[in-house]
């Protein structure tokens, strides 16, 4: 495992994070299984939301924190709040803010998260109002750190102005064949539709300032197309892939999570298996260190061109 340094207190976290949205489909048993394996690869890092299975992810991993003592240590933990069901609507308010917060306590069976994202961007959030919830939540103990999801850089910029602690963590979807972040900076000035930028420039956005990229769905294709990975429509980057994994002794799911971890960015790949052997797969990424010459050549096999 290769391990960054995230937020104000730069702790060292894992490359490979364990995203919980789909754990809702294991037992508590296999929950508990789950961590603790990834536990042994290295990862120190999870991923949750108050909205995944409608509190059920948060409430899994709370069951598995009180049934082994000190696991919950031994994870940087993240949740997410903003979105609500019900009405389905974003919602930044300070009163909405901090009532999620203390909801995802109470189901994560934990006194503090090590990091809270707002999960999509609100029109309609007060910046000095998202300011107070937050202040009140890290004065209180129970926030250590603050990042968004889903954000571009001027939404970045409007929030962080009111704020009194830095935007630590912008979490974006980002895969071989999700590369629309990427497209707009390689055809710059161009005509193409690759060209149009429809995130303002993020990635570059986010090293400028030291903000931790996490990439989610880095297996995906769309928005939960599918698994890439041996789908016949991907038939050239599988080939590219698998060529490149058995060069490298690894897996293809490695190969794939590797390509995400080369960006020269402060990387991490949060990875959304709730199987084991899948985890190990995931975390042989950080024993690849493609060249440029293979990240170029996964990225036109997966469809795309260059000017
Ligand atoms: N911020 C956001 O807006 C946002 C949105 C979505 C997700 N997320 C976070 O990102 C995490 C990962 O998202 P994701 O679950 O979409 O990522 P993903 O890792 O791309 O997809 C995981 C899914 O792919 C399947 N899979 C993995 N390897 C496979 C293979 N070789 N063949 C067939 N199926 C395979 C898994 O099934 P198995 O379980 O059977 O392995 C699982 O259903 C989430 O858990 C969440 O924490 C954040």
């Amino acid at each position: 495992m290769k391990y960054i340094e995230l937020g104000q207190d730069k702790t060292k976290v894992s490359q490979v994070v364990l995203g919980c949205m789909r754990i809702p489909n294991l037992s508590e048993k296999e929950v508990l299984n789950l961590l603790d394996f990834s536990q042994d690869h290295g990862i120190n890092m999870l991923d949750t939301a108050d909205v995944y299975k409608l509190g059920t992810s948060e409430e899994l991993l709370g069951k598995a924190f009180f049934k082994e003592k000190g696991l919950r240590d031994k994870f940087f933990l993240q949740t997410k709040c903003g979105i609500r069901k019900n009405p389905h609507l974003y919602d930044f308010s300070k009163k909405h803010i901090i009532e999620a917060v203390n909801a995802s306590l109470k189901r994560l069976n934990t006194d503090h998260v090590d990091s809270l994202l707002l999960h999509r961007p609100d029109p309609l959030m007060e910046p000095c109002e998202v300011g107070e919830a937050f202040n009140e939540l890290k004065t209180s103990g129970k926030v250590l750190n603050f990042g968004v999801s889903n954000m571009n850089p001027m939404q970045m910029e409007l929030l962080q102005s009111g704020l009194d602690y830095k935007i630590s963590v912008n979490q974006v979807q980002l895969s071989i064949c999700h590369t629309p972040m990427l497209n707009q900076g390689i055809n710059v000035n161009m005509f193409n539709d690759s060209a149009i930028c429809r995130d303002g420039g993020v990635l570059e956005y986010c090293r400028l300032k030291h903000i931790t990229i996490q990439a989610w769905s880095v297996l995906q294709h769309g928005f939960f197309g599918g698994v890439f990975l041996e789908d016949p429509n991907y038939q050239k980057l599988n080939e590219v892939l698998e060529r490149i994994a058995n060069e490298n002794n690894v897996s293809k799911t490695a190969v794939a999570i590797a390509w995400i971890l080369r960006y020269p960015g402060n990387m991490q790949a949060v990875i959304g298996t709730t199987k084991t052997e899948r985890v190990a797969l995931s975390c042989d990424a950080c024993k690849v260190n493609l060249t440029r010459e293979q990240w170029y050549e996964l990225y036109l096999a997966a469809g795309n061109d260059l000017p």
